[in-house]
C-alpha cells in the first residue's frame, strides 16, 4: 500500500506536486496518468526517497522511505533517470545493488532470467539498447521480491513483444497480490494493464477511480443507431429529448438517450433499426477530456502553418532542400553545365 496525503513539492518557483493525497492498494495495477510535467516523476521519487516533499507524506506500508530497514525488500521501483554506471556489467549491477540489502546471489539469476537479460548478463551496461536498459531497470525493481512496486514509464523503449511482456508482468505481480503503481503515456496499453488509475494535472489530484469509471464519466459516451429510415428516426429521437448527428456513412450518433430509451421511442413509432449500439468513449478520449485544461506543452498541428499548408514555417523554407537565405537561386552543378 502506498498512502500520500498533501503530498508537495516545490522546486524554487515551480510546483511539481501539489497538495496529492491517494492510496495505490495491494492487488491492483493503478495506472498513474497525468501530461507531461505533471508531476508524476516527481511523485515517484518522492515514494523513493530520492526528492524531500516540501510539505505532506508518502509512505510504504506505512512508513517513510527512509524508515524502512531493507528497502529494496517492501519497495522496488524502475524511475525513469537511471543512474547505472556504464562500465560496470548488468550482473555486477545487480549483485552491487543485492547486497546492500542482504539479497543472495541466486536472486541476480533469477532476475536476469525473468527480464530475459541472462545472454548479455556479463556486457558493459553502457552497450545496452534503450529497450535492454529498461529490462535491466525492471531486473533491479523486483531484485528483493518486493511487495510494491513502481514503474516510471516501463514501456519506453520496448519492442511489441517487450509490451506484451511487461503487461502480463504487471498483471502477474497484481495477482499475486503486490501493490502496482505505474505511470505510461501510452493509453491503449494502460486500457489493458491497470484496473484502477490516479491522474492528476498540474500536481493536483484529478481523478482516482477505476478504469470503467473512468472512462463511462467521460461525456463522450453515445449510441450508434442505423435505420433505413433515418430521417423519421431522427425526429422520433429528438421528439423523445435526444440529440442526433448523421454520420458520412448513414449512421446517427445518438447522444442524451440510453439504449433502451431509443429502442423504445423506434418501436413506438414503428421505425426500423438496423443497428443500435452503445459505444464508450477510448481512455485516450476520457483522458484527453479530462486533462484538457491541465496540459502545459501543447504542440500545434493546426494553425501553425507548415502542416496546414499556410506557406512556408522558415523562411526559405519552401525553396527546397540545401536553399537557405545565402544560398543563390541557381544551384552550382547547374551552373557548371551552362555553356561558357
Ligand atoms: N529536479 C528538478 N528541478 C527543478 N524542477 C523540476 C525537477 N524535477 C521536476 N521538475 C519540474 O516539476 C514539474 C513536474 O515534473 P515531473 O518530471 O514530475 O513530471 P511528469 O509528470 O513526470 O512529466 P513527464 O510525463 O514528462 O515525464 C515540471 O515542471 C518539471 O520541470
Ligand atoms: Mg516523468
Amino acid at each position: 500500500m502506498i498512502e500520500a496525503q498533501g503530498l508537495t513539492k516545490h522546486y524554487g518557483e515551480v510546483t511539481a506536486v501539489d497538495g496529492l493525497s491517494f492510496e495505490v492498494r495491494p492487488g491492483l495495477v493503478t495506472g498513474f496518468l497525468g501530461p507531461n510535467g505533471s508531476g508524476k516523476s516527481t511523485t515517484m521519487r518522492m515514494v523513493m526517497g530520492l526528492d524531500r516533499p516540501s510539505a505532506g507524506s508518502v509512505t510504504v506500508d506505512g512508513r517513510r522511505y527512509g524508515d524502512l530497514p531493507w528497502p529494496l525488500r517492501e519497495v522496488g521501483a524502475l524511475l525513469e533517470a537511471k543512474a547505472i554506471h556504464p562500465g560496470r556489467s548488468a550482473y555486477n549491477h545487480l549483485w552491487c545493488l543485492a547486497q546492500t540489502n542482504g539479497i543472495p546471489r541466486t536472486r541476480v539469476d533469477e532476475v536476469l532470467d525473468l527480464v530475459g537479460l541472462q545472454a548479455v548478463a556479463r556486457k558493459r551496461v553502457g552497450t545496452f539498447s534503450l529497450g535492454m536498459g529498461q529490462r535491466l531497470g525492471i531486473a533491479a525493481a523486483l531484485l528483493g521480491d518486493p511487495g510494491v512496486l513502481l514503474f516510471d514509464e516501463p514501456i519506453n523503449g520496448l519492442d511489441p513483444e517487450g509490451i506484451r511482456w511487461v503487461r502480463t508482468l504487471l498483471r502477474g505481480l497484481a495477482a499475486e497480490g503486490r501493490t502496482v503503481f505505474v505511470s505510461s503515456h501510452l493509453m491503449s496499453e494502460m486500457a489493458l494493464t491497470a484496473d484502477h488509475l490516479v491522474v492528476i494535472g498540474r500536481g493536483h489530484l484529478i481523478a482516482d477511480l477505476s478504469v470503467e469509471e473512468f472512462i463511462a464519466q467521460s461525456s463522450r459516451r453515445f449510441v450508434r443507431v442505423r435505420s433505413p429510415q433515418a430521417a423519421a428516426l431522427t425526429s422520433v429521437l429528438e421528439q423523445a429529448g435526444g440529440a442526433v448527428t448523421a454520420e458520412p456513412d448513414g449512421a446517427l450518433t445518438v447522444t442524451g438517450l440510453d439504449p433502451a430509451a431509443i429502442g423504445e421511442a423506434a418501436a413506438a413509432s414503428g421505425t426500423v433499426l438496423h443497428e443500435l449500439s452503445p459505444q464508450a468513449a477510448s481512455l485516450e478520449e476520457a483522458f484527453m477530456e479530462l486533462t484538457h485544461d491541465s496540459v502545459e506543452y501543447r504542440g500545434d498541428v493546426t494553425g501553425g502553418g507548415h502542416f496546414a499548408g499556410n506557406g512556408p514555417a522558415f523562411p526559405g523554407a519552401d525553396r527546397g532542400p540545401g536553399a537557405g537565405p545565402d544560398t543563390p537561386a541557381t544551384a552550382p552543378d547547374q551552373l557548371s553545365t551552362t555553356p561558357r
